[in-house]
């Protein structure tokens, strides 16, 4: 009886956590609009793509085939990780560097077709909804994980554009790469991503679509909080 009420209580106190959601193609801009929301707002942020990377890096280390799904799918429901501040640890070990390599972003966006895998993931990332409310960045947050968000913004930004952000965020993490393997490497994710049967990346109903090619970050997190204050 007492377990009913806590269950029903949760379940209340549960439609009451406001949630935003930030989807859009790779190197749109929205890791870094969605962490700026959730410092302004003191809400919990969630890094849906770390997580992705995260199963693809484990993978790698446990010789797992990308095309073997089951085992992919066991390995994402016994995944160890954390987010502890600004790192990202992977059984203890911090991997917050490592799981940004392109390789690892293709791995992720390769077996991040399957359903079931994606399934475990989904209920992985609903765990991070809890007071006092969330930002979650991703391909299918407002979609499938959290469609019941208050906010749905699905930002874009030109290929070329695109290319230009995710080649100087590598640079200044110290790897090195060409604009032109950039644009070729996020060409293939985005089609890959986009036309997968389970979750495609597409804006969810109702969001918000908002092309930050010609927006600074503080434009585009103003213009966020302008329509979060008007649905809240
Ligand atoms: O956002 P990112 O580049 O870190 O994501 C890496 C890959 O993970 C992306 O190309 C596709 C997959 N992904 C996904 O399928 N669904 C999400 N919600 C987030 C990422």
């Amino acid at each position: 009886m007492i377990r009913t009420i806590y269950r029903v209580s949760d379940l209340i106190l549960n439609n009451f956590i406001p949630i935003i959601t930030i989807d859009g193609p790779t190197a749109s801009g929205k890791g870094t609009i969605a962490k700026h929301l959730a410092k302004v707002l003191g809400f919990h942020y969630l890094d849906s793509g770390a997580i992705y990377r995260l199963t693809a890096l484990a993978s790698v280390r446990h010789g797992i085939d990308p095309e073997n799904f089951s085992a992919l799918a066991a390995l994402a429901k016994k995944l160890d990780i954390h987010f502890e501040n600004e790192r990202i640890l992977l059984s203890s070990e911090d991997v917050t560097d490592i799981i940004r390599v392109e390789a690892l972003g293709n791995r992720a966006s390769a077996i991040a077709i399957h359903p079931t895998l994606r399934a475990a993931l989904s209920d992985l990332q609903r765990t991070f909804k809890i007071p006092p409310g969330l930002v979650a960045d991703g391909r299918d947050m407002g979609t499938i994980v959290f469609p019941e968000a208050d906010l749905k913004v699905f930002l874009t930004a030109t290929p070329r554009t695109r290319a230009q952000r995710r080649y100087k965020q590598l640079i200044e993490r110290g790897f090195s790469t060409t604009i032109r393997n950039v644009l070729i490497d996020l060409g293939v994710r985005d089609d890959r991503d986009r036309n997968r049967s389970e979750a495609p990346l597409r804006p969810a109903e109702g969001a918000r679509v908002l092309d930050t090619s010609e927006f600074t970050i503080e434009q585009t997190v103003t213009q966020v909080l302008g329509w979060f204050s008007q649905v809240r």
